[in-house]
């Protein structure tokens, strides 16, 4: 993605979010998809509001998908007692707030400011036979292939595979809408 946006003539650095800061010409900070990785999040938004110049701009998405069936399918397989100690982590927890917490987290970090967050849900067309399974093998369970053997990632998809599809069945025409929940938080400083 850095080498993709230096060859379009952006100024993009590789570097990690914590340690980012808004400076007195910041416009606006936006994260897509980033902060659901980073547990001490809240703490970053509070900085970051109380650091933005007067008339910057925070805007931010993180996946709200935590209680899924996407997820807690995998989450419980993995808990389960053929798969105890396997992955001894688990399916890593996300621990993102509801738009609400979000916005009374903002407003408090900067007072005066103009808070709008919300939730929606996409549903996306996907198609295939374990159209789902292929989605959060991308996402999702990167940290759980990075735990298994070849031979433990198999097992562990033939095994969600079935009951992915009973939670998510295609329809007549062979989609499978598939809902995914995100949270936005937008604060004008
Ligand atoms: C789902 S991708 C989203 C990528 C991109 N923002 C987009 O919308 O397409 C999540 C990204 O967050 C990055 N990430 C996770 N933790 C990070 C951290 N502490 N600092 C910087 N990036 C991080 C990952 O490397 C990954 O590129």
């Amino acid at each position: 993605m850095v080498a993709a946006a230096r060859a379009h003539g952006v100024d993009a650095e590789l570097a990690d979010v914590r340690g980012f800061a808004p400076g007195p010409d910041t416009d606006v900070v936006v994260t897509n998809a980033v902060l659901h990785w980073v547990p001490e999040h809240r703490e970053l938004l509070t900085r970051w509001a109380g650091e933005l110049p007067t008339g910057g701009w925070l805007a931010v998405q993180v996946p709200g998908n935590e209680r899924s069936p996407s997820h807690t399918i995998p989450r419980e397989l993995l808990a389960s007692p053929a798969w105890a100690g396997l992955v001894p982590e688990g399916l890593p927890g996300y621990g993102v707030g509801e738009p609400a917490e979000y916005a009374r987290l903002l407003a408090a970090a900067r007072p005066g400011g103009v808070v709008d967050c919300w939730e929606t849900t996409y549903l996306h067309p996907l198609t295939g036979d374990d159209p789902v399974g292929d989605w959060i093998a991308g996402t999702t369970l990167r940290p759980v292939r990075d735990a298994l053997d070849d031979a433990g990632w198999e097992r562990l998809r033939a095994e969600l595979a079935p009951r992915l599809r009973d939670a998510y069945p295609p329809d007549d025409a062979g989609v499978t809408w598939f809902g995914f929940r995100r949270v936005f938080a937008v604060l004008g400083a």
